[in-house]
């Protein structure tokens, strides 16, 4: 009969977290950090197993972060499914979850609220002004109070990845921040705890996201440059039903300056609506030796 795998030690308080992470710090172990706002998915669940490889004890945060909504967003309507989510960290053998409750996390009097520019401006920061401030608060606590050896964030929301590396870097967070690949259904759609949100036909047209960022890496990499697609690329997702992109862009991959030529290694990276639902995605684009 297969071994079980101890019951994940449930935790709910800075302190507790703190004092469990100490325990396993003065038993030599390396602390893996995977933060979540749950409602997990298989890419949430790449995430967890990336962390397990890596490290001796994996603590998986899930919080549903108000900070990094605007008012107008979805936070009420944010999918919660704890027992669901307690069951599968359970079944995949993770050591601690870590679920704070909004009055921990900000409580009454909370003043503080950690702003990265740079690699934070463009795209999501122009779109959705206060979601990077949020992100960075949140993550920036949870790193304190857990202080992971290193924590693991998926490369779905790339921009946010940079956010959190150039703020654990700026305030010598002792944290390693690892990038995991983008988990994808089997038509290319990536795993969004938004898709949820999708009636089916607009599940079915939801591809055409990756497949338009597919089409103009080929072009990328046949040495064209990106000006050539932008325009077509727009109207290929309007003529399939979705509104017109907040964004479609190619930037560096580290500093997310614009590039034109595969010249240097890049991203393109893409939001748009499909009616309500705001879907995101990206994708590495290699150097094109000429
Ligand atoms: P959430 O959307 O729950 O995502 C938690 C982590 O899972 C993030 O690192 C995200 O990039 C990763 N993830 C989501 N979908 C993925 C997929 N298809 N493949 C690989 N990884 C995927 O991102 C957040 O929560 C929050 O902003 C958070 C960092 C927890 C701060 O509140």
């Amino acid at each position: 009969m297969a071994k079980l795998a101890p019951e994940p030690v449930m935790l709910a308080t800075p302190t507790a977290v703190r004092a469990q992470v100490a325990a396993w710090r003065t038993a030599g172990e390396r602390i893996a950090l995977v933060p979540t706002m749950g409602a997990l998915h298989a890419g949430h669940l790449a995430l967890v197993e990336a962390a397990k490889a890596q490290a001796d004890r994996v603590l998986v945060s899930i919080f549903v972060n108000p900070t990094q909504f605007a008012p107008h967003e979805d936070f009420d309507q944010y999918p919660r499914h704890l027992d669901r989510d307690l069951q599968a960290l359970s079944t995949l053998g993770v050591d601690g979850i870590y679920t704070p409750t909004r009055a921990l996390m900000y409580p009454q009097g909370h003043q503080t609220t950690v702003s990265v520019s740079g690699v934070a401006h463009p795209m999501e920061g122009e779109y959705r002004p206060h979601f990077f401030s949020g992100v960075a608060t949140i993550v920036a606590k949870l790193f304190i109070q857990c202080a992971p050896d290193l924590a693991v964030f998926g490369e779905k929301d790339y921009q946010q990845l940079l956010v959190i590396r150039q703020m654990a870097r700026d305030l010598d967070l002792p944290v390693t921040v690892v990038g995991h690949p983008t988990v994808r259904e089997a038509d290319g759609l990536a795993l969004s705890s938004r898709n949820a949100y999708l009636s089916v036909d607009q599940r079915a047209v939801a591809a055409h996201l990756p497949q338009t960022l597919h089409h103009i890496a080929a072009g990328l990499a046949a040495g064209k440059a990106f000006a050539d697609f932008e325009k077509e690329a727009k109207e290929r997702l309007r003529a399939v039903g979705f509104e017109p992109p907040d964004y479609l862009d190619f930037r560096d991959a580290e500093t997310l300056e614009p590039l034109d030529r595969a010249t240097w290694p890049g991203r393109l990276l893409v939001a748009a609506k499909l009616g309500q639902t705001r879907l995101i995605d990206n994708l590495a684009v290699p150097v094109v030796v000429p």
